[in-house]
This record gives structure tokens, sequence and C-alpha cells, in this order.
């Protein structure tokens, strides 16, 4: 998404790392995957640390089922820190929650989403300065409070307890490196603090398939082809 929109790119884990807080400029955008119809809590961490000057403001989120009042909410956010979100947009892709779905059922479905005609639209609207907020009804408000009572303890961050480990292992390092959080430690054996994300960057990046979830749909893992493993370590890694 962030390539194809393209200008200068950050990465949220990096910035944080290097607590990197103040961004000027003509237009700013923010790129993140929705999780349980909100933000992750990094960008949430990250937006409540940033100070923001620009004259358009953009944001789009990624997602793989229902997106909810995710951007509309946070065009309200903005409204509280004195800022303006000019325009907000999700795109739907590849859901990678594997407690839930099945990834072969996902990939399947990647051509029935139109993924390449979206982003192309959003670029298009974010070039014309496109100003619009999808709007929310209360039907979706009432759903993601349900949401959000049920998911509320997967996504705290002691959930990394539910991962095993299994003997295909050979410490490579790599699920340390691509940890958005700097949640995993390689020692004698692989160490999962408390500050997981419950992103599965790990779990689905393992080159051995060695990381697998308790309650996981099936042991079919993702990668979007559009970036490279070595890219996901650049922009995560806390090391
Ligand atoms: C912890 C977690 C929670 C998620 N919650 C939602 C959700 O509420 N709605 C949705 O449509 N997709 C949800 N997803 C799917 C992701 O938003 C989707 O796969 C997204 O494209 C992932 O982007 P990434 O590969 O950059 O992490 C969730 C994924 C994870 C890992
Ligand atoms: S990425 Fe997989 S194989 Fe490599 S250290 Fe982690 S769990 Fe082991
Ligand atoms: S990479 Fe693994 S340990 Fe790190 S936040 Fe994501 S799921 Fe948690």
């Amino acid at each position: 998404m962030a390539k194809t929109i393209g200008g200068k790119l950050y990465s949220i884990p990096q910035l944080l790392k290097d607590k990197q807080f103040n961004f000027e400029d003509d237009i700013v955008g923010f790129i993140f995957p929705i999780y349980s119809l909100g933000l992750p809590k990094i960008v949430q961490k990250f937006l409540e640390n940033i100070k923001l000057k620009s004259t358009y403001t953009f944001a789009v989120g990624t997602y793989g089922n229902m997106h909810g009042p995710c951007m509309y909410n946070l065009s309200k956010d903005f409204i509280k820190k004195g800022w303006r979100l000019n325009y907000a947009d999700a795109i739907l892709m590849v859901d990678n929650y594997l407690p839930i779905f099945e990834m072969s059922n996902q990939l399947n479905t990647v051509e029935n989403k139109h993924i390449d005609k979206h982003l192309k639209e959003i670029v298009d609207n974010i070039k014309n300065k496109k100003n619009s907020i999808p709007a929310i009804t209360i039907m979706e408000r009432i759903f993601t409070a349900l949401v959000h009572s049920l998911l509320s303890k997967p996504l705290d961050g002691k959930s990394a307890q539910k991962y095993i480990i299994n003997e295909n292992c050979n410490k490579c390092g790599t699920c340390s490196k691509v940890c958005p959080t700097g949640n995993i430690e390689i020692e004698d054996k692989i160490i999962f603090g408390n500050v997981c994300e419950s992103c599965y960057g790990c779990v689905h990046l393992c080159p051995q398939n060695a990381i697998h979830l308790r309650n996981e749909k099936s042991n079919i893992r993702f990668r979007n082809e559009n970036i490279t493993l070595q890219e996901i370590i650049q922009s995560n890694s806390q090391r």
C-alpha cells in the first residue's frame, strides 16, 4: 500500500524506536492494518505522541473482512487533537487473523477483492486531494462494541503465551527481527515477552513454519508478495 501510494516512507515501529514524532509537510498520510475494527496499539501510541503540521492529511487502513468505524473514529480523534483528517479509506485485502481465517481460503478470495483497482482509486483520490471520510451506522457502532468486548483478550500483550514453537525451529532469529515491538528473544529457546501486538508477523514469516497458535485454523501462512522479508525486517526490527 505505502509503496504504491509513494512519497517518503517511514515505518511506525522505527519512528517509535527513534522517538521521531514531529511531522511537517504539505501532504502527510498514515497507513496501517485494522485490528479488531480499530487501530493497532502501536499505531495508537504513535498518534498519541506525534506533532503534525500539514495542509492535506490522509489515512488508509488495510483490512480483511470488516473495517467498521475505524476510519470514522480516527477522523474524530484527529479533530480532538486540533488536526483535520481530509481523506480516509479502507482497502480489503487478505485477512491474516489466523484464529478465525484459513489462509488458503483467504488466498482464493484475492481476485474477488479487486485490490489493485481499489488501490488505484485511492492513489487517484489522494493525488486529487479528495475530502471524504467513511460514514458509520448505529448498527456498526453496536457491533463494534460487541467485538471489542469479545476481542480485548486476544489483543492484550500476554497473548504471546499462546504460541507454540515446534522442533523445526533452527534459531535463525527471523521471528525476533520481524517483531515490531521487540517482543522475542532468542536464547537457548525462543522467549516471548508481554508486549505482543498479536500481529502474527513472527508466525507468518518464520522460514521453518515453526511457530503455531493453539487456536489457528490451519498451518498455512501468508506474506504479501509485494513486500520482501528484508523490507519487513527493516521496517519492524527493534534490534
Ligand atoms: C490481531 C488482528 C486483528 C484483526 N482485526 C481485523 C478486523 O477487525 N477486521 C478486519 O477486517 N480485518 C482484521 N484483521 C486482518 C488485517 O487487518 C488484514 O489482514 C490486514 O491486511 C493486515 O495487514 P498487514 O499484513 O500489514 O499486517 C486483523 C488481523 C490481526 C492480525
Ligand atoms: S523464525 Fe522460526 S526458525 Fe527462526 S528462530 Fe524464530 S521460530 Fe525459530
Ligand atoms: S511479531 Fe509475534 S511476538 Fe511480535 S508482536 Fe507480532 S505476534 Fe507478537
